[in-house]
């Protein structure tokens, strides 16, 4: 499940009502969309659009969504960092960001202008919806991977527009997830 936190407030959501209320406030809509059947790491693009088929559908028929493609992150993705930055700074877009987590982790951050900057974590299962027009950039976490399907309006599919503020100077790229503690700094002490 996604994880929220309002750096400026010291504030972080784990309970999913919680989560799906506040990004709702915001205009966001976010369910956790579990998983399909059949899929394993080694499954193909088309398999994922397959899979998910009937999830996409039902998304193309609410949001007018035309294309559906699959974006793949790994640490030996070529030009790795030139693609990352491209993400990570702040931009928004004429059309929604659609994103349904297949694998792996990432970490949005959202500008709402006149309220907190928010991060949202999300993990496999997760689908948002961050609606067109809304300030926003993204990072990968630890393991630099991720998977998604990504849904779009416009053939011409993922169009950023920078604003070029420095906003997201201001707050630091780190997953906060449980699973991202590494095991090295469990005191072996502790253990019983
Ligand atoms: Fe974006």
């Amino acid at each position: 499940m996604a994880l929220l936190k309002v750096p400026e407030e010291n504030r972080t959501l784990t309970d999913a009502d919680d989560v799906r209320g506040f990004l709702a406030e915001h205009g966001i809509e976010y369910e956790h969309a579990g998983s399909a059947p059949g899929l394993t790491p080694d499954s193909s693009a088309d398999d994922i659009l397959s899979a998910w088929a009937p999830k996409i559908d039902e998304l193309k028929a609410r949001g007018g969504y035309v294309v559906a493609d699959v974006i793949d992150v790994k640490p030996d993705t070529p030009n790795l960092d030139a693609m990352l930055k491209r993400f990570s700074s702040e931009h928004w877009h004429d059309e929604d960001e659609v994103r349904l987590i297949v694998e792996g982790r990432g970490l949005f951050h959202i500008h709402p202008g006149d309220k907190p900057v928010f991060a949202l974590e999300v993990e496999p299962g997760d689908l948002i919806r961050v609606p067109r027009g809304t300030h926003h950039w993204f990072d990968l976490c630890g393991d630099k991977r991720i998977r998604a399907i990504r849904l779009f309006q416009d053939k011409s599919g993922w169009t950023p527009h920078y604003t070029e503020s420095g906003e997201d100077t201001k707050f630091q790229p780190l997953c906060f997830g449980p699973s991202y503690i590494p095991a090295t700094r469990v005191d072996p002490g502790l253990r019983v």
